[in-house]
């Protein structure tokens, strides 16, 4: 979807279709829809007189223009009571509209105003940004494979402010939503593309094209240089895969900025997890395309920081391989040695995740980092505790924890923090060696966080279990259509950038 920004009346636009709102309990409409409700001859006083629409947060009612306005169409968004309205109820208007548009076939080219810029009193390039960022994340649609490919509607937008002094401000909101969403679509596609075709060494090219389009630096380490390294452990998972593993480092260095201490994200990237020779169970497999949800926000995440030009120094690091039983697959009771030297003890092949991290974790303590935080679709049990609601967060720094929550509240991206006491160390201990990769089906969220601590010396770090978070079936929010969500991304964006976003 292309959105740009006009100056002008939205009752005056031209368009398929106008987008006004309603704070909820308001009879009396004022602003854009008072203009457009008196166009209509009060239609839209009656529908609220009438009690049919009473402007509930992301309700929407639909109406023909009848030849009144130049727009064919007007759609009514409802943005909830007032003393609840914040730039999240804004966003998730926005989508909304789009949402209720796609069923509409004459509807291509949408004019909407900046919910809550005027009445609901938010800053306006914030509102301007969550109002963009709505609209186009509703809009995004997975990579087609099939011969004839529906159009894709609408695809245009344009936002309509009345008020030239603030013109410019709504052009700022707007620019970033585009880049933020150019990352999280980037994400999207990754998560959706089938695993035959998305192996790790295509991961890499499309790291390579993202990082060509937008300025980042791109080093790939092939199975050869990572042996080179010592990366036992997350050598050991892709052995049964005849796809070769790629760890891919995208930098955003900007000018006065490539001396300093990076900040540091790394994400799982496992293209596909069968289980390995501890087979999943063909009902908990098929959707394991996901599995590289957190490689995929990390990408999408180094390409927003590019494109919003952000004044600080990222690296992201994306570990891809993909877990296969086979004839040289790992095996549970393996002993594996990593960059670190230290051992782990194999339980499950399955519990491959942090056995990648775990080499990913030991490499990136080469950039001195400022902090690192990891994304991993780590367990299936995040899910179960936390539901579709929030990522679980581990960190072993306050105030790297505090930063994270905190970028979260900000990006509508849920974290909830989750415990890192020492006993849970208990269940991973090894016979045999250092640590052993799974302490079994009590406390295994946090367990599994404890065992990448290990691998986790000489700086600051949390980890993001997003297992529950990567793919939506229903598509109940929004921004969210069903299937792949991006997740990561915006919260990244919002912690990366700081007070410059
Ligand atoms: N990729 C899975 C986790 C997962 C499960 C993601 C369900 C999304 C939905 C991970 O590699 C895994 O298999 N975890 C095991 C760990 C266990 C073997 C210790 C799990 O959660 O069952
Ligand atoms: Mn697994
Ligand atoms: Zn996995």
């Amino acid at each position: 979807m292309e959105i740009r920004v006009q100056q002008g009346n939205i009752a005056q636009f031209q368009a398929d279709c106008i987008v006004v709102n309603l704070f909820q309990g308001v009879t009396e409409p004022g602003g854009a829809t008072a203009a457009v409700d008196a166009a209509l001859g009060g239609a839209i006083r009656e529908l609220i007189a009438a009690g049919d629409f009473v402007g509930e947060s992301h309700a929407t009612v639909l109406l023909h223009a009848r030849g009144r306005l130049p727009a064919s169409w007007v759609l009514v968004v409802g943005l909830g009571p007032p003393e609840r309205f914040d730039h999240h109820r804004a966003r998730r208007a926005a989508a909304a509209a789009v949402r209720a548009l796609r069923k509409v076939p004459s509807v291509r080219h949408l004019a909407t105003v900046v919910h809550g810029g005027g009445a609901g009193g938010l800053d306006v390039s914030l509102a301007a940004r969550s109002v963009a960022e709505g609209t186009l994340l509703a809009a995004y649609r997975m990579p087609q494979y099939r011969r004839e490919v529906p159009e894709q509607r609408p695809e245009r937008c344009t936002v309509v402010e009345f008020a030239s002094e603030r013109l410019a401000a709504v052009e700022k909101g707007v620019a970033q939503a585009r880049a933020i969403v150019q990352g999280v679509s980037t994400a999207r596609d990754l998560v959706a593309e089938p695993p035959n075709l998305l192996t790790p060494v295509e991961m890499a090219a499309r790291a390579r094209q993202v990082a060509d389009s937008v300025g980042l630096k791109v080093t790939v380490l092939d199975e050869a240089a990572m042996r080179e390294l010592g990366m036992g452990i997350l050598l050991a998972v892709s052995q049964g895969s005849a796809n070769e593993a790629q760890l891919i480092v995208l930098e955003h260095a900007p000018e006065g900025h490539q001396e300093e201490p990076p900040w540091v994200v790394v994400g799982k990237g496992i293209t596909f997890d069968t289980g390995g020779i501890s087979l999943k169970r063909a009902e908990d497999m098929w959707y394991m395309k996901d599995d590289m949800g957190g490689a995929a926000a990390v990408i999408g995440a180094l390409e927003a920081v590019a494109r919003l030009q952000v004044p600080r120094r990222v690296i992201g690091v994306a570990a891809c391989v993909e877990n296969m039983p086979d004839g040289r697959a790992y095996r549970p009771g393996d002993i594996l040695t990593g960059m670190t030297g230290k051992t782990v003890e194999v339980i499950s092949t399955d519990a491959e995740g942090r056995l990648v991290l775990a080499d990913a974790l030991a490499y990136v303590a080469r950039f001195r980092p400022q902090a690192v935080v990891d994304l991993a679709t780590l367990t299936g049990a995040i899910g179960v505790a936390l539901g579709s609601q929030a990522a679980g967060c581990f960190a072993n720094d306050p105030a790297l924890q505090e930063a994270l929550l905190a970028a979260a509240e900000r990006s509508g991206e849920r974290l909830w923090p989750m415990p890192m006491w020492e006993e849970y160390k208990e269940s991973i201990r090894s016979d045999m060696a250092e640590v052993k990769n799974s302490g079994g089906r009590r406390s295994g969220v946090s367990s599994s966080a404890k065992f990448l601590e290990h691998f986790t010396e000489g700086y600051p770090w949390a980890h993001l279990d997003i297992a529950s978070m990567v793919w939506v079936d229903n598509g109940q929010v929004p921004e969210l259509p069903a299937g792949p969500t991006g997740y990561g991304v915006r919260l990244l964006v919002h912690w990366l950038a700081g007070e410059h976003l």
